[in-house]
Formats: C-alpha cells, structure tokens, sequence
C-alpha cells in the first residue's frame, strides 16, 4: 500500500481522533473525482480537446489541493458542498500548470503520474491548447461558489498569476538586481507552488463564509504548507526513482535549478521541513480539533515521497 493510501486508511480507521463528520475519508476523494468529472462532462468540447484534458485532470493526482480546500472549509465549520466548485476550480489550474510544465519549452518531462505526459500522449499543440483550456475553466467553476464567489474567483486568479511568475523565475532565472540566492530560491518557491497552496487554504475558508481570523489563519497555514510542499518536491528529485515518483527524477540539478538541496543542501532542507512544519501547526492552533484532519494531513505532506 502506497504512502497516500495508507494515509487515507488511517484516516478511515480512526475516526475517533476526529468528529464523526470530520474524517478525511476515500468518500472525500470519490467526490472531488465526481466533481472534476461531472464540470468537465458538461463543457461543450472538441472531442481531442477534451481528452487531452481529461488525461491531464484525471490520471491520478494526489488531490492534495481540493482537499486541502475541502478541509480548510470543514476546518472553518463549513460544509463540502458548498466548497466542491473551489476545490474544481483550484485542480483545473494545478492540472493546467502541470501539463504546460512538462512542454519541451519548460521542463520537458516524458513522465507525469505513471503516465505519459500530455504534449507525449497528445502532440504539444493539443497539450498546449489544453493547458488554456483548463486555465480558463477554472473561474468558470469558482463562480458556482455559494458563498463569496467573486473573492474566491480573484484568490484563485492572483494566486495562478503568481504560480505563472514563479514558473517565470524557474525557468528563466532572471531575478529582481541583487537577490540572494536564498532569497531568489524563495521567490521561486513560495510563487510557483505555495501560491496555489496558499490559495486552496483560503479559497476553502471564503467559501466555508468564515469570519476574516479564520480565513486570515488558514491562509497562513497554506502558505507555510505550500513552501513546505514544494521542499519536499526537491528532496523526492533528489532522493527517489522516477518508478516511484511517478515522473522523472534526478532532473532538477542537471538542469541547474534552484532547489533547496542545491542550496542548502539535503539536512538543511530536512530541518527546514520540520521548522515549517511547526510554524504551519502554529498558524491554525486556534481552530482546535476542527483542524485535525489538517494536522494529519500536513504530517503526510512533510513525509510523503511521491
Ligand atoms: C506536483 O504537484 C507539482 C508541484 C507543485 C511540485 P503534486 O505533487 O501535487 O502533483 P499531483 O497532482 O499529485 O500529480
Ligand atoms: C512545478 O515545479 C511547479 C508548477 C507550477 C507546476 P516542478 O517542475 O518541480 O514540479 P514537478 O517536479 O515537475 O512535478
Ligand atoms: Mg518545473
Ligand atoms: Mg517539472
Ligand atoms: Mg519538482
């Protein structure tokens, strides 16, 4: 059993550590899946177009971005329901910026969850073309938000305007005059993958109507997980085999890229997993036990190795 499945079987077999109404469960994951499926179902599209996108949304993500906006929402007292649309909205964008950088431009990637990538499967016209595709459906979903629809809208836009500038600064590495390296590695980080991090958090708190301390909470957490989340990414380039991560490996410091190993170097960027770690548990240790799932959830984001 894989790390992510074990995760979810603990979640399923201890539902006593969590309210009877708040346990992450497989049922959380087959509703994202029905959701995901069911937007993309009732978008008129040309047929290539949309299994282009469909292999790009639905071969086997982890999902950790509509949970995330799932259990943030649960965590601020709302309901799945109403956070269904952010938690479509935010994984259309997440599949979009996968597939654009895996293209021969980017990172030029053969390998993505398992499978081939989409430009392979595809043709890089049509995996271009669906990357668009898949960006511009992502408000289209956040719009059928039942509350603060407008603000979750803008949240997940700015928040992809920042992933796109991050993926900018990764690919081109033409930084603002004077940074640090350090600091340049932040700016990569904390743009190209703890912006939709950050986002999800938020997006789940606005949709769950939670007052400004709790949104203001979640978004902390997001946006300390999510610079977490993408050390973790650079420690699995590092350290795993592309069979086991799903996609290729080994790839980041051939190609030069700003990662925290190759800053820091490997131990460093294990501490500063767990010093993040801390400071996100921090951040949300005035939801109490509404926040659980969350705390497990952020346990298997730090330890996760795919
Ligand atoms: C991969 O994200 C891209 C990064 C931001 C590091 P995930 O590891 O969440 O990818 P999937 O969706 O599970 O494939
Ligand atoms: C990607 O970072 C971040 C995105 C915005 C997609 P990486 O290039 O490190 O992600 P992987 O390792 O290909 O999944
Ligand atoms: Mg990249
Ligand atoms: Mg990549
Ligand atoms: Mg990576």
């Amino acid at each position: 059993m894989d790390q992510y499945a074990t995760f979810v079987a603990r979640m399923q077999s201890s539902p006593t550590t969590h309210s009877a109404s708040n346990p992450l469960d497989t049922h959380l994951l087959a509703q994202i899946e029905d959701a995901l499926q069911a937007f993309v179902a009732q978008v008129d599209l040309p047929a290539n177009l949309r299994a282009a996108c469909l292999h790009a949304l639905l071969a086997g993500g982890k999902r950790l971005r509509p949970i995330l906006v799932l259990e943030c929402a649960r965590a601020a007292g709302g309901h799945v329901k109403d956070a269904l649309a952010a938690a479509v909205a935010i994984e259309c964008v997440h599949a979009f910026s996968l597939v654009h950088d895996d293209l021969p431009a980017l990172d030029n990637d053969a390998l993505r969850r398992g499978n081939p990538t989409c430009h392979i499967a595809f043709g890089e016209a049509l995996a271009i073309l669906a990357g668009d595709c898949l960006l511009a459906l992502a408000p289209v979903a956040a719009s059928r938000s039942t509350h603060n629809s407008g603000q979750i809208q803008s949240t997940l836009m700015s928040a992809t305007v920042r992933m796109i500038s991050g993926q900018v600064y990764d690919t081109l590495q033409d930084f603002p005059a004077g940074l640090e390296p350090r600091d340049q590695l932040e700016l990569v980080h904390h743009n190209k993958t703890g912006a939709l991090l950050e986002a999800s958090c938020c997006m789940g708190a606005l949709a769950a109507n939670a007052p400004s301390a709790t949104v203001e909470a979640l978004t902390i957490f997001g946006r300390t997980a999510g610079l977490m989340f993408q050390i973790v990414d650079d420690l699995i380039d590092a350290t795993q085999t592309a069979e086991h991560a799903g996609k290729a490996t080994g790839k980041d410091a051939a190609a030069g890229k700003l990662t925290y190993p190759a800053v820091h170097g490997i131990e460093a960027s294990r501490h500063e997993i767990a010093r993040l770690r801390s400071e996100a548990l921090e951040a949300i240790a005035p939801l109490e036990t509404a926040a659980s799932p969350l705390r497990d959830l952020l346990e298997f984001l730090a330890n996760r190795t795919k």
